[in-house]
């Protein structure tokens, strides 16, 4: 089994469930609402751990019961969180997260703690990114320490995951030199490469201007119709499960998590890998929240 590190967010959730989104001006009533264990970082590492990797998490929370309540969380979940800072002048991050009657949803976040979190508390965690098969980030974090992450990773010959989520117009090339396997969805994969994904050959078409920014492996997630991957010479479309969804929160975080357990480091089992990631969002997407959604190893079996 892996050893996943994630380097990334962790946040207190607030979803409410509309029949449809609020537009400007609007004011709607919601039929629930639940708070949750949630943040793409914190909710990657949940999943690898459920799948079975031995998993650590780098971030931080604030000194505050959100992050006492989260960090206590990602423990009894067995995952090493020595990495996981508690800093005092700042809160834990938090999302509100509506969902409507189609499963889709709409997020706020407020970074806090996340952004907070400086390359040098990076740095100090040097030897757990040295353990590790795996190091995966997202875009949830200050991108500085994302940056510091990556750079000991791929100092150390340890493989790099970038979930470059929530898009960013602009990338750091930086990063991306330092980026192994890169896992977008389509709209970032659009907002990144510029090409519209709307069939397999467009998916190569991106998929190739990501290998010319030195990335190794591609895969681009794609909701409902499963995953698309391409590493030189070896590429395929693994379908999704069809399923009812109720909340696609986490999704994207349960797939790349899940992944990450079984890939290989010379990525030679991706099509196995991916569909595990397929297999695993497709049991989450069923379930309501971040991560109490994420499934375990036995049900996907
Ligand atoms: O990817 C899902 C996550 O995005 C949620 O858990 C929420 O915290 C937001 O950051
Ligand atoms: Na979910």
């Amino acid at each position: 089994m892996n050893h996943v590190t994630v380097v990334g967010s962790i946040n207190l959730d607030t979803t409410l469930r509309v029949k449809k989104m609020a537009r400007p001006g609007e004011t709607i009533h919601t039929s629930t609402i639940f708070m949750s264990e949630g943040g793409k970082g914190a909710n990657q590492a949940v999943a690898a751990k459920r799948a079975g990797a031995r998993t650590a998490m780098i971030g931080a929370v604030g000194k505050d019961a959100a992050g006492e309540k989260m960090l206590n969380q990602l423990v009894q979940e067995g995952i090493d969180c020595q990495g996981v800072a508690v800093l005092e002048d700042t809160v834990t991050g938090q999302a509100f997260i509506t969902v409507n009657d189609q499963g889709e949803n709409s997020i706020m976040i407020h970074g806090g703690a996340n952004v907070a979190f400086t390359p040098a508390d990076v740095r100090r965690q040097k030897q757990c990114l040295q353990r590790s098969d795996f190091v995966i980030a997202q875009f949830e974090s200050s991108i500085d320490s994302t940056i510091a992450a990556f750079q000991i990773a791929r100092r150390c010959g340890i493989k790099t995951i970038l979930n470059p989520a929530p898009a960013r117009k602009k990338v750091p090339e930086e990063l991306l030199s330092c980026t192994d396997l890169i896992v977008p969805n389509e709209t970032e994969t659009e907002i990144m490469t510029g090409v519209t994904i709307q069939d397999e050959s467009s998916m190569v078409k991106a998929a190739e201007i990501l290998h010319q920014l030195g990335i190794e492996a591609v895969i681009i997630t794609l909701g409902s119709q499963g995953a698309f991957y391409d590493i030189e010479g070896k590429r395929g479309l693994v379908p999704a499960f069809s399923v009812q969804a109720v909340d696609t929160t986490a999704a994207g975080d349960t797939f790349i998590g899940a992944m990450s357990s079984i890939l290989k480091k010379d990525f030679s089992n991706i099509q196995e890998a991916v569909c595990l990631g397929c297999k695993a969002s497709s049991l989450a997407v069923q379930r309501l929240g971040a991560q109490p959604s994420i499934p375990f190893l036995d049900e996907m079996l």
